[in-house]
């Protein structure tokens, strides 16, 4: 029975277990480059075991970005920081992963430990957001200004750019941001996308973005690396973009050869009620893994070791992607070896490991 700390090979690319750092937004970069913080917050989650360490969100151009402290690739000048960052993950056996995102409608927010809340205005570092629809997110976001089709394409050309960016910054899982209501995801929803043009209305037009550019992005990512997309699976709301609606547009991903779909759900609309609670968005990664069959990622909610294990085992899910436990504790996977009797698997670095765990 495949486990929590079974490796996992994708393509030329082998996890040695099922444990992942989910992207978390630092909010700590410097006009969008990477900064020591990113190296110790990333570095020590490869030192803790976890196979797979993804980068924050990062944005594909400046007006993606979600608050002006993210991180971005939209010039050459910020890979050489990430690439310290992905040589060190590699140095200590995690394979360095890169979520690349557009925030759209979302752009342009207050860090959220501010004590000022929704858009960021121009006088103070803001900019003007864009999206699908001229709606807005909730009622202390500007309005976006609604993308013309050759801003779209613009905005194709970007992801593309920071891809080829992602290669030279040394990472070997490149993931595409269509969840939480960024950019992707406010076209495939219905409450955010009222378009009249090929890329609003029907389901077809809704997913046309996220499906050109995950189509464009693996034409040019190596071949012998993985790539998957995230979505919301889910909007959680009469009216929104729905888990059936997901599950179609897993089998289109699969017929473009992305290798795992990593399952979030809402975010979309402040509207929602999410019934958030242990494994709460396991049920979506299931479904998609069974009817879509293709490899999934789960996400949210998940805490003890055996839950994880039990998640893999069960075969609901390929990936246990970790974000708050993994803050709370950087070492999660060496100590979750532990209490699955998994121990003999997996090792902190020679420095740490004859001293921490003598008797191995
Ligand atoms: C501090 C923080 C930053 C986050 N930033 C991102 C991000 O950059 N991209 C993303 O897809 N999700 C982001 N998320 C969502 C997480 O990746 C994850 O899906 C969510 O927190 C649920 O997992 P958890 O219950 O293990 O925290 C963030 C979450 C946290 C707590």
């Amino acid at each position: 029975m495949t486990h929590l700390f079974e490796p996992l090979t994708i393509r030329g690319i082998t996890l040695r277990n099922r444990v992942g750092i989910s992207p978390m937004c630092m909010y700590s970069s410097v006009d969008g480059h990477a900064t020591d913080w990113h190296l110790i917050h990333l570095g020590s989650r490869a030192v803790g075991g976890a196979a797979l360490i993804f980068a924050e969100a990062t944005a594909v151009e400046d007006i993606g970005r979600i608050s002006p402290e993210d991180a971005g690739l939209w010039t050459d000048s910020q890979i050489e920081p990430l690439a310290r960052i992905t040589r060190f993950i590699d140095e200590y056996g995690g394979v360095p992963a890169i979520q690349l995102a557009h925030a759209g409608r979302k752009a342009s927010t207050y860090r959220p430990w501010e004590k000022e809340k929704g858009s960021v205005p121009k006088s103070k570092g803001g900019w003007q957001s864009v999206g699908p629809s001229a709606i807005p997110f909730d009622s202390d976001y500007d309005t976006p200004t609604e993308l013309s089709l050759s801003e779209i394409d613009r905005i194709k050309q970007s992801f593309l750019d920071a891809t080829k960016r992602s290669i030279k910054g040394g990472y070997k899982w490149l993931e595409l941001h269509a969840a939480h209501g960024y950019l992707c995801h406010s076209f495939h929803s219905p409450l955010s996308n009222q378009r009249k043009d090929k890329y609003g209305g029907s389901f077809e037009n809704r997913i046309r973005l996220t499906l050109e550019t995950a189509e464009a992005m693996r034409a040019i990512w190596p071949q012998e690396y993985p790539m998957s997309v995230r979505l919301s699976c889910t909007d959680w709301y009469e009216g929104g973009w729905t888990l059936d609606e997901s599950i179609e547009l897993a089998k289109k991903l699969k017929e473009l050869k992305i290798d795992v779909i990593d399952c979030s759900s809402g975010a979309g609309t402040p509207l929602a009620k999410i019934p958030v609670g242990a494994s709460y968005q396991v049920p979506f990664a299931e479904a998609i893994k069974k009817q879509a069959e293709i490899m999934t990622a789960a996400v949210g909610m998940i805490t003890e070791p055996m839950q994880a294990d039990s998640i893999i085992r069960m075969g609901q899910a390929d990936i246990i992607l970790l974000a708050r436990e993994s803050l709370r504790d950087p070492y999660w996977a060496v100590n979750a070896s532990r209490v699955v009797h998994q121990n003999d698997k997996i090792k902190l670095p020679d420095p740490y490991q004859y001293a921490a765990y003598p008797k191995g």
